[in-house]
Formats: structure tokens, C-alpha cells, sequence
């Protein structure tokens, strides 16, 4: 068994934020998340997470998921990880992983070939580097004949180093009593006054013990997010990758702005998706679908032949051949069954709109089961909330509802009901009735020649 420590204590001062950095999101996850999903992908669920600044916010979000330890000050990466002694402590025979929690492309594989090397040769530490065009900002990883030597921040290298391209991830396997070790012998002497988990590269050569670098396949690993720019950065370099991603699985983009995808959503062959759309969570559309322009679908199951054009549907259930928009809101706890239509200005919610129905324009339908092939007129409104509970409607098979009728909850229409246009419904219609509920139309001849006199005359 192996264990990982995740750093996530720090704020990053350049984020110009209140929340910690690692809770920044990528693609609708926090980095956190990212560098947690990492660890499990390799096997590691031994992990505890240091907290620091707004660690309030790292407790809402883990809710107990994993061991956290905080961090009271921040005095640099090497204190951070003493905060996990403890921890470590009763792990003294295992590898320990530290990862950073604001470096969220660290992946499982690279996580595993690490180890690999990490026991192969028998190392104290192995760290995971990369190398990339822009150093800038990363700590340098110095080699020597006899491999690496030591790591050097930005702040306290020289020019000469800069130069170096090979940058430390700030993940690392140690033997976990080796660290327990080094901790105790880190110093506070650099540019920046701190405790550099770094040095303990150097402490581990000068007692002679095995350290090495691995040098990731996936250059991406190293990348982290220190301001806003770079966490941009990082959103487009997912968002892209998401994307290369379905275009070789066959879905088709023909062109890419505004859409996001997140990491877990699955799209079938032949599907398109168009600008400004974003899919979430765990989403799942078929073949044949046309998604956009400017659709927001989260925690949806949506199925073959779907055309969505300016929807916004959130946990919910779309049949084959739904054809739905523009300007419409689904909301959670939806299911529209096949070959449904709904058209402009429509707001279904925790609703069941059975196969055929058509709901045109302008219409609410909220907590109700409706039938097949109904068909709504503009401007019907289930009256679902009486400002103290919640009601059903039910809408049997094959209702015509006349425009602007008010169905008041709890009501039922049985099969093929017949609403007049501007009906209020307040009790149960049986099966093939017509309910009706007007007040008489009485027509006075002549009226708005007296009435409106003056109007008519300017006119
Ligand atoms: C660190 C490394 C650098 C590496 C880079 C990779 C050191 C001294 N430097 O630099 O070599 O290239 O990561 O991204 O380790 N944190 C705490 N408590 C603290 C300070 C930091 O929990 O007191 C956490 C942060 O939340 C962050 C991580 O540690 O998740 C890294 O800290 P950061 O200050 O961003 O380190 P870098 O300067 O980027
Ligand atoms: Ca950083």
C-alpha cells in the first residue's frame, strides 16, 4: 500500500480571490478534483488532503470524502507536507506521492511509471519533471553526469539555469520515512524565506541516497495555474483536448467557439454540436443528435435523432426524436419521450411529457404527467404552486388543450379532453368531455364612436 499527500493550503495571492487556488475549476471541476480523480485512476485512495487558506471551502467541498490536516501559516511547500506527519507517520514503510493541488493534469499513468522507477532503482525520491518551452515560473531541475542534482526556483536561480527547460511537476514519490527525515532538516534559506519541499532533493544526495528524475510523457502534468491567465490557459488546453477527443470518436464540430465539454460527457458517432454549447456532468447524447447553437445540458440522458437548438435542460431524460426549441428550459426531473416537439418560450419542470406530444410556444408545464400525442395551445400554465404545496396535473392521452388554459393543480384530464381557449380547469374532466368556462360575450354596437371620440377624430 501506498499513500499520496496532496497540497492545497496554499492562496495564490495572484488569483485575487477569497477562495483557495485548488478550488478553481477546470472544465466545471476544481483542480482538486482533477488531481484526486489522478490518484484513484492509479489505485491510490490512501490520501490526505492539506488544507490553509479558506480551508472552509476544501471542507464543504471533500465533505468527509478524505483525511484533511490544515496548514494555520503559510510558509511553503516543505511545511505544507510536515502538516501531513502524522499521517505519514503510520505509513512510515510506504511510498508517499505529493502532489500539488493547483497542477491538475497529472495523470494515472504517469503516476504509475513513476512508481515504477521510484522502486525499480530503489530511490528515495523520484521526482516528476517535464519539459516545456516556457520554464518560466517552474522550479529547474539541474543534472549533473551522475543525473539530478538539485531543483532551483525561479526566484533563486541563475541566469544560466533559467535556461533549462526540464521543470519540477511538484509531484514526487518518496519513501515515506526518508521524507519524515527530510522534513526535519529543511531550512527557511532561500529568496523567498520558506520551507521548499524541494530541498529535499538535495538533502537526500548529500546522505547518499537514490534520487532521480521522471520525466513525464505528458508535458501537460507540470502545467499549473498561478494567476487567471494560466488558469485560462489550462481551460482551453482541456477544452481542446475534450474535443480532439470526440472529433476522432466521430462527432462532428465545425466549429469550436464557446463550447465546452465536460471530461466525463459521452457522445456518440454523427452527433453535432454546435457553437456555444456547453455539456456537463454526466451527460450522455446518441448518434444523429444536433446540440446547439447555445445549449447548456447537464446530468442529461438524451437519445438518438435529438435536435436541441438554444435549450437549457438540467437532469433529465430525452427520448429519440425529441425535437426541442428555441428558447426553452428543462429542468430537473424532466422525461420527454419520443418524437415529442416543443417549440419557443416553454418551461417544463419534473414533468413527464408522453410520446407525440406537442407543446408549442409559450407554455409552463410544472410538476405534471402528460400523455401521448397531446396537444398543448399557446399559453397553457399548469397552476402548480399554491404558495404553500406543490400539485400534480395529470393529462391523459390525446387532449387538445385550447390556448391559455389554466389547469389549477391537483387537477386530472382524462383521455382525449377538450379544453376551450381561455378555460381555467379546477376539477377533473372525464375522458373525451369538453370542459368550457366562459363568461358570455355581449357585443354593444357603436360603442367606441362615443368612447373614444377624440381618438378616432385625430386619427
Ligand atoms: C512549486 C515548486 C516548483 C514546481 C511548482 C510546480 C517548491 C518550493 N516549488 O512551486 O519547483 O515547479 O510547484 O507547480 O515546492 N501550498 C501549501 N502551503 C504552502 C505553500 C503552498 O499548501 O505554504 C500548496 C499550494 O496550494 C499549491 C502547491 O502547494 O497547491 C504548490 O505551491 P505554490 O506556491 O504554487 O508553489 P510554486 O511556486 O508553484
Ligand atoms: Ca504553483
Amino acid at each position: 500500500m501506498n499513500n499520496a499527500v496532496i497540497l492545497a493550503g496554499g492562496q495564490g495571492k495572484r488569483m485575487k480571490s477569497d477562495i483557495p487556488k485548488p478550488m478553481f475549476k477546470v472544465l466545471g471541476e476544481p483542480m482538486l478534483e482533477w488531481v484526486i480523480k489522478a490518484c484513484e485512476n492509479a489505485g491510490l485512495s490512501d490520501l490526505c488532503i492539506v488544507k490553509g487558506f479558506m480551508a472552509e471551502y476544501i471542507d464543504e467541498y471533500l465533505n468527509g470524502r478524505y483525511e484533511t490536516v490544515l496548514q494555520s501559516e503559510r510558509l511553503g511547500t516543505g511545511h505544507a507536507v510536515m502538516q501531513a506527519s502524522d499521517f505519514m507517520e503510520k505509513r512510515r514503510n510506504e511510498n508517499t506521492l505529493v502532489l500539488c493541488g493547483d497542477a491538475p493534469f497529472i495523470d494515472s499513468d504517469t503516476i504509475k511509471k513513476s512508481l515504477e522507477m521510484h522502486i525499480s532503482e530503489n530511490n528515495s525520491v523520484t521526482v516528476i519533471t517535464a519539459e516545456i518551452d516556457c520554464p518560466k515560473g517552474y522550479g529547474r531541475i539541474v543534472r549533473t553526469q551522475n543525473g539530478i542534482s538539485s531543483i532551483v526556483e525561479e526566484k533563486d536561480a541563475t541566469d544560466s539555469q533559467r535556461e533549462i527547460k526540464e521543470v519540477n511537476s511538484g509531484a514526487y514519490w518518496f519513501r515515506t520515512a526518508d521524507l519524515l527525515e527530510y522534513l526535519s532538516q529543511l531550512t527557511q534559506n532561500n529568496s523567498q524565506g520558506e520551507y521548499y519541499l524541494t530541498d529535499t532533493v538535495f538533502i537526500a544526495l548529500n546522505k547518499g541516497r537514490n534520487v532521480n528524475a521522471y520525466k513525464s510523457e505528458n508535458s501537460d502534468v507540470v502545467l499549473g495555474a498561478n494567476d487567471r491567465k494560466g488558469l485560462l490557459e489550462l481551460n482551453t488546453i482541456a477544452r481542446m483536448a475534450v474535443i480532439d477527443k470526440h472529433l476522432e470518436n466521430g462527432v462532428e464540430f465545425t466549429c469550436t467557439d464557446g463550447i465546452t465539454i465536460g471530461r466525463d460527457v459521452k457522445i456518440e458517432p454523427g452527433t453535432e454540436i454546435l457553437p456555444g454549447t456547453r455539456l456537463l456532468g454526466n451527460t450522455t447524447i446518441g448518434k444523429g443528435c444536433a446540440i446547439g447553437p447555445n445549449c447548456i445540458i447537464e446530468d442529461c440522458v438524451i437519445e438518438d435523432e435529438v435536435k436541441l437548438n438554444y435549450v437549457q435542460a438540467f437532469k433529465s431524460k430525452i427520448d429519440a426524436g425529441v425535437k426541442i426549441g428555441p428558447w426553452v428550459h428543462i429542468r430537473p426531473g424532466s422525461h420527454i419521450k419520443s418524437d415529442v416537439k416543443i417549440g419557443d418560450f416553454v418551461e417544463i419542470k419534473n414533468s413527464t411529457i408522453g410520446e407525440g406530444t406537442a407543446v408549442a410556444h409559450l407554455t409552463y408545464v410544472g410538476d405534471s404527467d402528460v400523455g401521448k400525442k397531446v396537444n398543448f395551445g399557446c399559453g397553457t400554465v399548469t397552476v402548480n404552486y399554491d404558495g404553500i404545496v406543490k400539485s400534480r396535473c395529470e393529462i391523459g392521452d390525446n387532449c387538445f388543450i385550447g390556448c391559455n388554459t389554466n389547469l389549477i393543480a391537483p387537477v386530472k384530464l382524462g383521455k382525449a379532453v377538450y379544453t376551450a381557449a381561455g378555460t381555467t380547469i379546477t376539477k377533473d374532466v372525464p375522458d373525451y368531455a369538453l370542459a368550457i368556462d366562459r363568461g358570455t360575450v355581449q357585443i354593444k354596437e357603436g360603442y367606441s364612436l362615443r368612447k373614444l371620440k377624440k381618438r378616432i377624430e385625430k386619427a
